[in-house]
């Protein structure tokens, strides 16, 4: 029995958490900075990083008087240690290193994306691998076959954007703020038919590749031509463009799921990542009786701390005293440590 301390802070969220293996995820903290990057249109490194370093000590204050526990009842910390912005992670890094050492406790590397497919856990549903996991965030769109935890096999990625990455894209076109994802369904909720019918890149490759790049291009393309006579879209266009891109990229998602499920024969499911928080997506798959689909729950589909905290907390039996600055920016989810 144990008690970890997650810290994430790969991109543009701090996110501190505590799970207890006894009494589950006790504290969650979030300093997101969006609103600081919005201006730009994307996320700005050096900025994220010097924020970061301003945020995670008070939150990991907070989280522990949340937590209603000492300092030196942690058992373990666990912090991101990549894919992500290398300056980002530096902090979570230093940070997580630094009071481990202070406190002689283990500390726990994590990788950013056995986070997401982990945060699945923080749902009440029991789930057990084998399962297909389709992780699409803002900077990947992958499909992993998980035999058990801690033991994953690419079977599908994308060849260009990832799904995130193709809503914020089609959304800035739209002029919608950065990230654009959530923008586009709310968009979407005000139009009724998907009357654009936007191209289904690799739809009938029979493999489990994914492409989401000529997707934009075809947006972009139609914007185009739209605003021929006009030099913004209206209201009902930008509503009628943002349900036929939602309906394009799920349409995409579900079926290449169906086929990594006949591929494989596992019916089991597991959709995380941020763009797994889309209500239409989430649908789509709830439709198919042939699956059983599990999602994390919404507040813990974007980064976030708790995701981190479990993935430690399951990864704890590793014991690993590593006080070394260890961040990978660029980092596979296959090439991580089995869990004995
Ligand atoms: N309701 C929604 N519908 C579609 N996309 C959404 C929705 N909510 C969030 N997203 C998308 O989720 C992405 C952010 O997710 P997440 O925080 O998991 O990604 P990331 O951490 O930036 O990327 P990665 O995890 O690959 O490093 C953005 O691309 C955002 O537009
Ligand atoms: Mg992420």
């Amino acid at each position: 029995m144990a008690i970890i301390l997650g810290i994430e802070s790969s991109c543009d969220e701090t996110g501190v958490a505590i799970y207890s293996h006894e009494n589950g995820l006790i504290a969650n903290k979030i300093y997101t900075q969006i609103p600081l990057h919005q201006e730009y249109g994307g996320v700005v490194p050096e900025l994220a990083s010097r924020d970061h370093i301003k945020r995670i000590i008070p939150l990991i204050d907070e989280a522990i008087k949340e937590a209603n526990i000492n300092k030196t009842d942690i058992n373990a910390i666990s912090y991101t240690n990549g894919p992500g912005l290398n300056g980002a992670l530096l902090v979570g890094s230093g940070v997580a290193v630094s009071i481990g050492y202070a406190l002689n406790i283990p500390v726990i590397p994590i990788h950013h994306m056995e986070g997401h497919l982990l945060s699945t856990l923080l749902s009440d549903d029991n789930i057990e691998a084998p399962f297909i996991a389709l992780l699409v965030s803002g900077g990947h769109s992958q499909i992993i076959k998980v035999t058990q935890i801690g033991e994953y096999e690419l079977i599908g990625d994308t060849l260009d954007d990832a799904a995130g990455e193709a809503f914020d894209k089609t959304a800035k076109m739209l002029g919608l703020p950065y990230p654009g994802g959530k923008y586009i369904a709310e968009l979407a909720l005000k139009a009724k038919h998907d009357i654009y019918n936007l191209p289904r890149p690799m739809l009938h490759s029979k493999d489990l590749q994914m492409s989401f790049s000529g997707l934009k291009t075809a947006v972009l393309t139609l914007i185009n031509t739209l605003t021929k006579n006009q030099t913004i879209l209206d209201e009902a266009t930008k509503a009628n463009l943002s349900l036929s891109i939602e309906e394009a990229i799920t349409d995409v998602l579900v079926s290449k799921i169906e086929l990594a499920s006949k591929i494989t024969g596992i019916k089991k499911v597991v959709i995380s990542g941020g763009v797994s928080s889309n209500l239409k997506l989430r649908n789509k798959f709830d439709k198919i009786s042939q699956l059983k689909t599990y999602y994390p729950p919404l507040k813990f589909c974007t980064d976030n701390g708790a995701m981190i905290a479990i993935a430690g907390a399951i990864r704890y039996n590793l014991r690993k005293y590593d006080y070394k600055f260890n961040v990978k920016p660029r980092f596979k989810l296959t090439e991580l440590d089995k869990i004995p």
